[in-house]
């Protein structure tokens, strides 16, 4: 597995805001928005490309389409806080809904909602969630888009934990990482600490 943490100066402003325990709703989204949005754009450097010819005002050149046409899978609830970044980025992609819950108790996700196109064979797919933390969620929704054809996932995450990062190492899959940060532990109820709390929670308010 390739692991990138994001450094940029405007990806720390912005995850700071997020991790703020008194940053309100409005501006959690916002700042999510803004951070996925470099995220995605980092998460998309290896998309292949093919060259067209493209006209101007002046002459004609060769120009630049990607040669399929991206996925990406949110999990929710917390991954559709970056679906908009990630489709401002890339408008012809394809949406996949991946509904998860982790379970309080035993930190294991139970599935409610699997909404992926049936064939994914030689289509990039980018898995958002915001947290990877025990990287039970993250496994879960990679096995579902493996299944179906999925190969070079990139993971687009806020946070991750080592905890989350060695599950998904040991899973073997070939899959990349993008991250804002690797935080230091899980805490005794598998809560990222330092973290930014519940990421749907800040995002949607709790259920
Ligand atoms: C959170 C988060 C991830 C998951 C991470 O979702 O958004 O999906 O937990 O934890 P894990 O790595 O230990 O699996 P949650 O199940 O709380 O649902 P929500 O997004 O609806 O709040
Ligand atoms: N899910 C979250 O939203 N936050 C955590 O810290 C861990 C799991």
């Amino acid at each position: 597995m390739q692991v990138q943490v994001v450094d940029h100066p405007l990806a720390a402003v912005a995850l700071t805001v997020l991790r703020d325990e008194r940053t309100a709703r409005p501006q959690f989204r916002a700042a999510l928005d803004d951070l996925a949005s470099i995220l995605v754009y980092e998460a998309a450097r290896g998309l292949p490309t093919m060259p067209v010819s493209v006209t101007t005002p002046l002459a004609t050149t060769t120009g630049t389409v990607l040669a399929a046409e991206p996925v990406v899978a949110p999990v929710l609830r917390a991954g559709l806080g970056m679906l908009p970044a990630a489709l401002g980025l890339m408008p012809d992609a394809r949406t996949a809904f991946i509904g998860l819950s982790r379970d309080e108790i035993t930190f294991q996700p139970t599935v409610y909602l699997e909404s992926v196109p049936a064939d994914l064979a030689g289509r990039p797919v980018f898995l958002l969630d915001p947290m990877l933390a025990t990287g039970g969620s993250a496994l879960h929704a990679l096995s579902l888009l493996t299944a179906r054809g999925a190969t070079g996932i990139v993971v687009v995450s806020v946070v991750a934990a080592p905890e989350g990062l060695d599950a998904l190492e040991r899973s073997g899959l070939d899959i990349r990482l993008v991250a804002a940060a690797v935080d230091e532990r899980l805490n005794d109820v598998a809560y990222i600490v330092p973290g930014l709390g519940d990421a749907g929670d800040r995002i949607y308010g709790a259920v």
